[in-house]
């Protein structure tokens, strides 16, 4: 792809939503395409998920056998993606890119599979949203490298047996709990993503900002990266609009000062909490008293769907510390009136909640 393509891209997706979302949106996945690391040795981060990946890798090429089934699963923008292309091209075999809910019979299943040559990496994106027949032939194809091809209807229906070539299963999800056990099993290796340090963050805002040709100055990359809330997606898009301020309003060097202005002006703090965020703490805060409120309260006030409000803004929310699910609803902890420069009620223990935080 050239740079006016990227660029189109870019703006299509400028166009969308929020800075701090961890899913990719609109046209984003293809301006994400040339930032991916294409090597285990190009991943930054990660660590152990890459250093038991190299084992599992090198152990197969050893045995001239294909290896194991993998799973990866984690939160959205992590690298999952990102690892299913890199097992690929680290086995220097061809990779066959489906989805979970792309396959929606277990013939659609078949036709993928009896397509397969020995060694192909098969990656089933959201593996999680695949329909249940499906699933049970992945088990034996994944178990066996055999599936049972059901041909007709009714009691003259009969079961042709199929064989596939030895295989690697790569599957991701983001909800590795709602894999039924069977499917889970039957990988040999599970890799859970974990957020990513600031420290890693910078280094791989260093590394996009070499591959866009984009200048940084002293600490440019630890101010994006401190705003990124642990994700590499979101550290990367971050960067993109700090480069168009610091080529509109600056000389076009990524300083901290012109990260700070520019992701002001996106209103990214420095938590990397978004607009919603805050509103979702302000309205806690101000108008609740710190909680309990149900979500859906909440929802309403915030001007958001209830769903916005439960998958975008609160997760990240507690992960920080500042907002507790409680049986009796959300409570902003009293890290959340600091956050908003507010006085705590002095009902509000030191670090302590009123209510049981629950774990749903
Ligand atoms: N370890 C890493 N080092 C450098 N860049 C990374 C790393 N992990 C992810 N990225 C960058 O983050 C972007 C998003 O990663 P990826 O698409 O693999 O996430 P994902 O986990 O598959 O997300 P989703 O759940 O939305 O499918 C990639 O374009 C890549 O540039
Ligand atoms: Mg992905």
């Amino acid at each position: 792809m050239d740079e006016s393509q990227l660029d189109a891209a870019e703006s299509a997706y400028v166009a969308g939503r929020s800075l701090t979302t961890a899913e990719a949106e609109g046209d984003e996945r293809v301006v994400e395409a040339a930032l991916r690391p294409r090597t285990l040795a190009e991943v930054i981060g990660q660590e152990r998920v890459r250093e038991q990946l190299a084992l599992l890798l090198e152990a197969a090429r050893r045995r001239e056998r294909v290896p194991d089934h993998v799973l990866l699963s984690g939160p959205p923008g992590l690298g999952k993606t990102t690892l299913a292309m890199i097992i690929a091209a680290e086995m220097s075999s061809p990779l066959r890119l489906t989805s979970g809910p792309a396959i929606t019979h277990a013939g659609d299943l078949a036709a993928i599979l009896s397509g397969l040559n020995e060694g192909d990496v098969l990656f089933v994106d959201e593996i999680h949203r695949m329909s249940r027949p499906a699933e049970e032939m992945l088990y034996m194809a994944m178990e066996d490298f055999r599936v049972d091809v059901i041909i007709g209807k009714g009691p003259g229906a009969t079961a042709i047996p199929l064989e596939i070539p030895p295989f690697t299963l790569v599957g991701a999800t983001t909800r590795a709990g709602l894999l039924p056990g069977p499917l889970r099993d039957r990988f040999g290796f599970t890799a859970h993503l974990e957020f990513y340090e600031p420290a890693d963050l910078e280094q791989i805002v260093r590394r996009s900002s070499d591959l866009l040709e984009v200048e940084l100055g002293s600490d440019g990359a630890g101010e994006i990266s401190r705003r990124s809330r642990g994700t590499p997606r979101i550290a990367n898009r971050l960067l993109r609009r700090v480069r168009d301020y610091a080529q509109v309003r600056a000389d076009g060097v990524v300083t901290r000062d012109i990260a700070r202005r520019a992701l002001d002006l996106f209103e990214v703090d420095e938590s990397g909490l978004d607009r919603l965020d805050r509103g979702v703490l302000d309205v806690l805060c101000r108008r609740f008293g710190g909680g309990p409120v149900g979500v859906s309260t909440l929802a309403v006030a915030v001007g958001e769907e209830r769903e916005t409000v439960e998958e975008v803004a609160e997760p990240f929310l507690v992960r920080l510390g500042l907002l507790a699910r409680t049986p009796r609803g959300r409570v902003a902890t009293r890290a959340a009136w600091e956050h908003l420069g507010l006085a705590a009620p002095a009902a509000y223990g030191p670090d302590t909640l009123l209510f049981e935080p629950d774990h749903d």
